[in-house]
Order: structure tokens, then sequence, then C-alpha cells
């Protein structure tokens, strides 16, 4: 606990905003950083002589300084909602503090609003934020059910409570076009925060190069600067504190497929973290030379690539006084801190990108993709133009005009434009009573290719998922595959050989306790160590603490991960306690091909035997969607296994009189498969217990409130 009853100066926003003359203070509720880069931009664009933002982290400031804003001062929330319509991890203590719906942790699934309750000695009063103004945008993501949940429960909270919203709510879709729900929201909020400071609108085409946020100084010579040194060694690990954990193991799961399915294994020796199954894992990547390279080239920086650099803030009263930690290189910097893969947002062309081009040929090329959205959808959305793709493009037409002096974006703007790089998520895809200290990670590598892009710039269209293509590389690193470049600087010493080889001579890998883990192909013995940046994002997605309850887990592609995870620690169980009976397991997986596409597929075999010794209706039901003409899909699959679900489900009942003994768990696409088996469910049920659909789908829908019903989903 932060106890939050004492006084803390540090913690006080309010005192932070006068004493740097700031009157706007921006939060973000962020996740995946979208917010937190929302936010940056928008103080930017609200920056004036009248209104002076400042953009905070709510995790490092008490939710207590709300109450004391005035009405010439202004809080402007941006609010992600994530997983099952949680708030972000940095809001949950002030979430807590003004919503209060946390009574167990089983229960926080679906935030309801409540009515106020006493909070730290704050919301006792009857209107406590009378005198607040507010603005509000959330973002969310339609595929899921609670949309936008996170800003909505916060903004009528605040009202709730008094304050005075200003504007209205605005609520970002990330399935369709987030961006464009952030500028559309702009224009209608902006100029009325303008107008509560009289602060007049801005000239859009004042024209003229723009205020940059950072000052980038090169500093004596270039550096022995190494990877090792990125991330201060911390007391605890979390987000900003990721543990360099060594890589045990990393193999491919499928090497026949025409995919790339990973299997990693990192220590977490040393660092104190701990993890249960179901929970997720964090890791900070690498971008690809090949975009570090391209992007250096556009900039004109390949030769400079290893300058020392330091990048400072131009306003002395940002928040956020250095980009980065410590005294990086240009090449370092690309390659660790930012996101620079991303498609260029709109917004971003229009205000860092557009205001350097000087030559007719760069403007008419960015203007279209600055100023018109189906334009940019078209052009960099579906051709991910990447910002390294994106000024080639402009080199090219600007060459093909004959201009020979080409748009040179200045290292500041580019700082400016490409968010901090953001960890990736995975879930974990082991048993901490099996692996206490090294977690699993079941990645699907990706690579695609983009729809189209502008076959004038002659760019490769491939684009590759910037994580797990990074994870591809440790892997064939650690191979001695010398044809991939070398992840720099994260070589420490040497690996404990994991792989071995079972009775008929096989390649498997064995824990180390001599367990075998599975047949993975495993190439040269490991004798390279790689460390990579991780921590342990904790879930609510978990086994149900009484072995006796049954479970259902549909989880196909690598969606098979946090089930894998649950299959080896029901395992564990019924090895550890032969004589006690467990609840039904129902395992139902779908993948392509079973020839190429069965991942685990002896490890699972074994672990369920195991499982039936104790509940011998246990089953792994596979659904292969291309070993026949029609497509076998798992949902099909619960179709025709829905007495053995509806067993498992309500054991004897034939009417949903009671609560459900089973726990379902879904893993997977959010958008169709998650949505297809929930309609499965429904179906099956409403057969087998003879009511109509309606209300087999609302006594679901209980038990998702309930906790019972969860799904690690993402589209
Ligand atoms: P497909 O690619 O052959 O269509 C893991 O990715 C498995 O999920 C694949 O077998 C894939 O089949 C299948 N899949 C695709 N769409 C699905 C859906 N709507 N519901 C369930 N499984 C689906």
């Amino acid at each position: 606990s932060s106890g939050a009853d004492e006084y803390n100066e540090e913690r006080d926003f309010v005192l932070k905003m006068r004493n740097a003359g700031k009157n706007v203070v921006i939060f973000y509720g962020s996740q995946t950083g979208t917010a937190e880069d929302f936010a940056t931009r928008l103080a930017k664009e609200l920056q004036s002589a009248a209104v002076r933002p400042l953009v905070l982290d709510p995790e490092l400031y008490d939710f207590h300084g709300m109450a004391a804003l005035n009405e010439d001062e202004l809080a402007v929330l941006i609010l992600a909602t994530t997983g099952e319509g949680e708030p972000t991890d940095n809001m949950e203590q002030w979430y807590d503090a003004f919503v209060s719906n946390r009574e167990s942790p089983e229960e926080s699934e679906v935030p309801e609003f409540r009515e106020p309750e006493d909070k730290a000695g704050m919301l006792d009063m009857e209107q406590p934020l009378a005198d607040v103004r507010f603005a509000v945008f959330g973002l969310g993501n339609n595929t899921y059910e609670q949309f936008n949940s996170h800003a909505r429960i916060m903004d009528s909270r605040l009202q709730a409570l008094g304050a005075q919203r200003i504007g209205e709510r605005g609520e970002g879709d990330d399935d369709v076009d987030i961006e464009e729900d952030f500028a559309q929201w702009k224009d209608k909020t902006l100029p009325l925060i303008r107008a509560m400071f009289g602060s007049a609108t801005p000239d859009e085409d004042a024209g003229g190069a723009p205020a940059l946020t950072w000052t980038v100084t090169e500093t004596g010579g270039s550096d022995a600067w190494t990877a090792g040194q990125l991330y201060a060694s911390a007391e605890a690990f979390d987000a900003r504190h990721p543990f360099q954990a060594p890589v045990k193991a990393a193999a491919e799961l499928t090497p026949g497929a025409d995919r790339h399915v990973l299997h990693v294994e990192v220590d977490l020796a040393g660092s104190g973290m701990r993890y249960e199954a179901g929970d997720h894992i964090g890791v900070y990547a690498q971008n690809s030379d090949e975009e570090v390279d391209l992007l250096l080239a556009a900039l004109g920086l390949l030769d400079r690539a290893d300058q020392a650099i330091s990048v400072a803030a131009a306003d002395p009263h940002a928040a956020q006084q250095a980009l980065f930690p410590h005294v990086t290189t240009y090449r370092a910097a690309l390659r660790h801190y930012l996101e620079i893969a991303l498609p260029v947002p709109r917004a971003q062309i229009k205000s860092l990108v557009l205001p350097f081009a000087t030559s007719a040929a760069a403007r008419d090329f960015l203007g279209p993709l600055a100023n018109d959205k189906d334009a940019h959808a078209q052009k960099v959305g579906a051709g991910c133009l990447s910002l390294a793709r994106l000024l080639n493009a402009v080199h090219a037409a600007e060459r093909t005009a004959g201009e020979t002096d080409l748009l040179m974006l200045p290292p500041a703007a580019v700082f400016e434009l490409c968010p901090r790089m953001q960890p990736r998520f995975y879930s974990i895809s082991s048993s901490a009573r099996v692996a206490p200290e090294t977690p699993s990670i079941t990645a699907v590598v990706l690579q695609y290719e983009a729809a189209a892009g502008p076959a004038d710039a002659k760019l490769g269209l491939t684009r590759s998922g910037v994580a797990t293509n990074f994870l591809l590389g440790v892997k064939r690193y650690l191979q001695g595959d010398r044809a991939v470049s070398l992840p720099d600087g994260v070589l420490v010493s040497e690996n404990a050989a994991l792989p071995t080889h079972d009775a008929s001579g096989a390649p498997v890998v064995a824990d180390n306790k001599g367990h075998v883990l599975g047949s993975y192909t495993i190439h040269p013995p490991v004798d390279r160590q790689l460390a990579l940046p991780v921590y342990i994002r904790k879930s609510q997605f978990r086994l149900p603490t009484d072995p006796a309850v049954p479970i259902i887990m549909i989880g196909p592609g690598t969606g098979l991960a946090p089930m894998r995870g649950f299959v080896q620690e029901r395992a564990h169980q019924a090895r550890a306690n032969p004589e006690s009976a467990q609840g039904t397991a129902l395992l139902f997986f779908g993948a392509r091909t079973a020839v190429h596409d069965y991942m685990y597929e002896d490890e699972l075999a074994r672990l369920f035997d195991d499982i039936r010794t104790v509940a011998p209706q246990s089953q792994v039901i596979t659904a292969f969607s291309r070993d026949q003409a029609n497509k076998i899909y798992v949902q099909h699959r619960l179709a025709e296994h829905a007495d053995a679900v509806f067993e498992a489900l309500l054991a004897g009942q034939d009417k949903l009189t009671g609560p459900p003994r089973a726990h379902i768990y879904v893993c997977g696409d959010a958008k169709a498969m998650a949505k297809d088996v929930t309609r499965a469910l429904a179906a099956l049920i409403a057969d087998k217990a003879g009511v109509p659909v309606d209300t087999a789908a609302q006594w679901l829908a209980e038990m998702r409130k309930a906790s019972r019903y969860q799904e690690d989903v993402w589209s």
C-alpha cells in the first residue's frame, strides 16, 4: 500500500503543476503506450501562452489531488481499457479509489458502477469534486465485451462526485481507426478547452518548422555503449525495470509447418519474481537491423549511427527531462527505445513530417497522406509504411521530380514522432508448479505481406512483427546460426544445455529434474546465452483453487499457451495426490494440420495420461481445419462433444437450476473464434437443458460475471 492517507509532497500533482506554472494536467492510463502517446501529442497541440499542459503518469501521484483542482484548472484523462474491461495497471490505484469495486480479485472482472463509498477520507463529502473540470478520451476495442468501460466508468464516477466534463467523452475504437477517433474528439474538444482559458485557436497554416519537444546533442565521440546498460538494475522488477532473464531454451515447435511457432524459456532465478499459470510475461524486443538501417539511411545518419547522443526536453518544466535513461547512440535509440516499425499516423505526418518538406514533390506526396483520411489508410495503413519506408517513398517521389535536396527529417522530430518501445505480452505457457523459475512463451512468428503500398517506391512489401521476429532471431542465434544478425550487447555466460535424447534417441527437452517436456527439434547444442528484459504481469486468468472443479479449455493455435500451463498443473497435482479425484479436464485444441501444426502433441498426451489417473473423463479434443475439404474448428468439436461438455458443466443436473460446476477458459483470436465459441456453447447448453438459446446465453453471461467463464483473447 502506498499509504493513501499520508501526505507525500512527491505525489502531489497539483503542487507539481502549480510550481511548474501549468494549468492543465493530462493523465494517461496506458498499457501498450498508445494512451501515453496520445497524451503527449495532446499536450503539444494544446500548448500556448494561456494553456499550459503537463503530462503525468497517475501511478506516481495521489488521486486526492483531484479535489484540490480549481475552476481555472483542467484535468484531461486519456484512458485505455484492457483485458476484460479493466483499467490499465498504472490506473489501478486511482480506479480503485474512485470506483471502489474490488472486493476480491475474483470479482473484479466486470467493473460495475457503484455508489460513492467512504474511501481514504476524500469521497465521503457529497460533491468533493464540484470545482473540478475534466475532459476524457477512452481507448478501447469493440471486439471485446466491455468496450471502453474504463473511460465510461471513470467519467460517470467523476460526474457523480460533482466534477464537470468539458465536451463529450471520446471513445476510440482500435478495431476500426483509433487515430481518426482521437482526431475527431480533438477537433470538437480542443476549441472548448481553449475557450475555457481564453486562448485563440492556432492558425493551422502558419507554416514554418514546428517547435520540437526534444533537443539532441551529439556528445564526444562514439561511446562504448552496450545494451546491457539499457535497464538500470532494480530492487523489484516491473514494466519500467524489466529483469534481464537468461534464455534457457528456444526451439521451434512445428518445424514442418508453414509458420514458425516458437517455444522460449527464460530464467527468473534471482529476480524474486513469481508467476502463476495464466499470467502474462512482458518482453522488451529490439527492432530489426533491416528496419534500423533503413531509417538511419533515410535520415542521412548511417555514417554517424554510433555517435553518442543525449536527448533532453526543450521545456525545462516538462515532467520528463530526458528521453532515454542515459547517453545513447542513434542506432541504439532506434533499435532499443523507439517503435519505428509502426505505420506513421496521419496526425504525425501532418505535424512532424509535412512541415519539414521543402520541395513541391515532397509536399505533393505528403499532403494527401496528412489531410485525407482515406488516402492515408490506403497508402500508409494498408501498405504498413513505417517512418523509414514513408521517407523512402518521399525521396523516390522527389528524385523522380528531379529534386536533389531531399527531405531530411531532424532526429529530434523522429524521437518525438516514434512512440517509446513497449513490451509485448505473452500468455505464459507453463505451470509454476512444474517450472517455478522458468516460465515459457509460445508464440507464432508474424510475417505477412502488406496489402498495398506505393508501387513506385519499390519497397519489399513483406512486413514482420517486431517482437516475434526478434525472438526468432534469438532462437537462431542460440543455435549458432550465423546467417542471422546478432542481437547486440546482451551476451552473457555459458548456458546449461537442456536438449537431451529420449530412449529411442530422438531429441527431447527436459527440465532440470529430467522430466521430459517435449520432443522439440533443437539443433546443435545450445552453447551461448542471451538475456531478455522481461517482467511478469499478473492476470485474472486462473485455475480454480479446488482441483475437484472441472475445467473446459478452448485454445486453438497459440491460444493453447495458457492451457498448457493449466494442464501441466493438473497433471502435477495428479502425480502428487494420486488418491484424490479431480474434476474432468477437457482441452479443445485447433490447428491447421495434424502432421505439421500439433504443437506439444507428445507432451499433452503424457500429461493427459497422468490426469486421467484421477479424472478419467479428461481428454484432448482436436480440430484440424485443413486436414479435410471442409473447415473443422474447435466450436464444431464443442457441438460434437456436447454430452461431455454438458456433463462437465452441470454434472447430472438436467436443468439450469444451479450454478455451473466447471470453469470455462478461452484463449486466442477475439474477433471470430471467441464469439463463435460463445455461440456454440449457448447452443449446446440450450439443446441439452431444453431451454431457449437466450436463456442459455444469459446463463453463460452470469458465468462470465462470476469469473467462471474467462477469456484471454487478442485481436
Ligand atoms: P484456418 O486457418 O484453417 O481457417 C489456429 O489458428 C486454428 O484456428 C486454425 O486451424 C484456423 O483455421 C482456426 N480458425 C480460424 N478461424 C476460426 C474461427 N472463427 N473459429 C475457430 N477456429 C478458427
